[in-house]
């Protein structure tokens, strides 16, 4: 069995910067209530239309094939982790094999939303294991702007999320104790509903028969009414305080769960990277776990929450300024609709 390493990692957001302040141009919210519940100051929007989920993944994805002194031709398998594909299908992973021009590899779509690169990660993490692949490309991109609704209406998700991607390129490594020791991955849909975009969906008029006027039956549910589009119903849903519930309990549990497993303690941590889904679940579970500022990295104040690319990005920056070391013990962890929830022990 091999063990697989992080071999280049990389990331890249938009240029375009929305602050709280400018949010309230469009909506009845203030940077008052948004740093407060959230602890976010400004995210970036992707141009709206010279940048797709793609395009923004191929800029991380550059960055992290260059840090791994590779080319994009030696690559032999995609992971992508998307929850805002560019296309409802095919997914990202081909277009993104096809703009990078690389050879006919496997391409990988993963949708497990805000958990999405830490399951993407454990993907790749066993094909390197069992020796089928060398050079994997593991990305999470999110464009959540072109699906966004900036009226009043949605004001509780649309002040949370952002635009980016990251992307790592998985190698296998001789070096003994190195690498990716080992992930956790979990979910319960028992609550599948409470955060989620209903449509397109083959059932989605299931979660719309308190909404009038109903999707026409005869066409199937894939299709709305204009109607039904201005009242919203292709938007996303979420009942914010029943996530923060859960998250606040699967957060610690996966993170202790990956611990246990080498019989480490929080004080072996030397960086938690939690997806950065609000800056009040990072501390709440910083707290719960006991662990000191200098132990958690939180960058959700610049990006908002970009899903599955938060976990990449804020990994790459964390590196990028030096509180990653050879050597180091670093967690990654997510939580996220479905629900999905996951972790990942790295000895960098
Ligand atoms: N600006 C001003 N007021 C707002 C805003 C806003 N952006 N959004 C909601 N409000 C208002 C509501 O209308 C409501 O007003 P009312 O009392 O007059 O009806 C009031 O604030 C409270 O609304 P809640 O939805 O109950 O807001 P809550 O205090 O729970 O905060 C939040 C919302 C921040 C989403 C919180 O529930 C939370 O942190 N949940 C965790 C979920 C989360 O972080 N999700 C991130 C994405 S999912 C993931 O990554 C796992």
């Amino acid at each position: 069995m091999y063990q697989s390493k992080i071999a280049g990692i990389g990331y890249y957001v938009p240029k375009n910067v929305y602050t709280n302040h400018d949010l309230t141009r469009f909506m009845d919210t203030s940077d008052e209530w948004i740093q407060e519940r959230t602890g976010i100051q400004e995210r970036r929007f992707a141009d709206r239309y010279a940048e797709t989920t793609t395009t923004m993944a191929i800029e991380a994805a550059k960055i992290a094939i260059e840090r791994a002194k590779t080319t994009a031709q030696d690559i032999d398998f995609i992971v992508f982790a998307t929850l805002s594909p560019d296309y409802y299908f095919p997914g990202c992973g081909v277009l993104l094999q096809r703009e990078m021009g690389m050879h006919e590899i496997g391409a990988l779509d993963v949708r497990n939303q805000c958990s999405g690169f830490v399951y993407a990660l454990s993907v790749a993490d066993q094909f390197i294991k069992t020796g089928m692949y060398k050079n994997i490309l593991v990305v999470g991109s999110e464009k959540h702007s072109f699906a966004m609704d900036f009226e009043t209406r949605s004001r509780n998700m649309s002040v949370i999320f952002g635009d980016g991607a990251g992307a790592v390129v998985l190698q296998p490594t001789q070096e003994k104790g190195k690498g990716i020791l080992s992930t956790h991955l979990h979910s319960d849909g028992a609550d599948a509903e409470i955060l989620a975009m209903y449509y397109p969906g083959a059932h989605a008029n299931k979660w719309m028969k308190d909404k009038p006027p109903f999707p026409d039956q005869e066409l199937g549910g894939l299709f709305l009414t204009t109607e039904q589009l201005e009242s919203g119903a292709a938007l996303p849903y979420m009942d914010g305080p029943a996530v923060f519930k859960k998250a606040i309990v699967k957060f610690p549990e996966v993170i202790k769960e990956a611990l246990s497993t080498h019989s480490f303690t929080e004080q072996d941590i030397d960086l938690l990277i939690p997806h950065q889904a609000n800056f009040r679940i990072s501390q709440y579970v910083q707290k719960l776990l006991g662990l000191d500022d200098n132990q958690v990295f939180n960058n959700i104040q610049k990006y908002g929450n970009t899903t599955a690319a938060s976990v990449p990005i804020a990994l790459c920056e964390a590196w990028e300024a030096g509180r990653i070391k050879d050597g180091n013990l670093i967690c990654l962890a997510a939580f996220g609709s479905g629900f999905t929830w996951a972790s990942a022990l790295i000895r960098w």
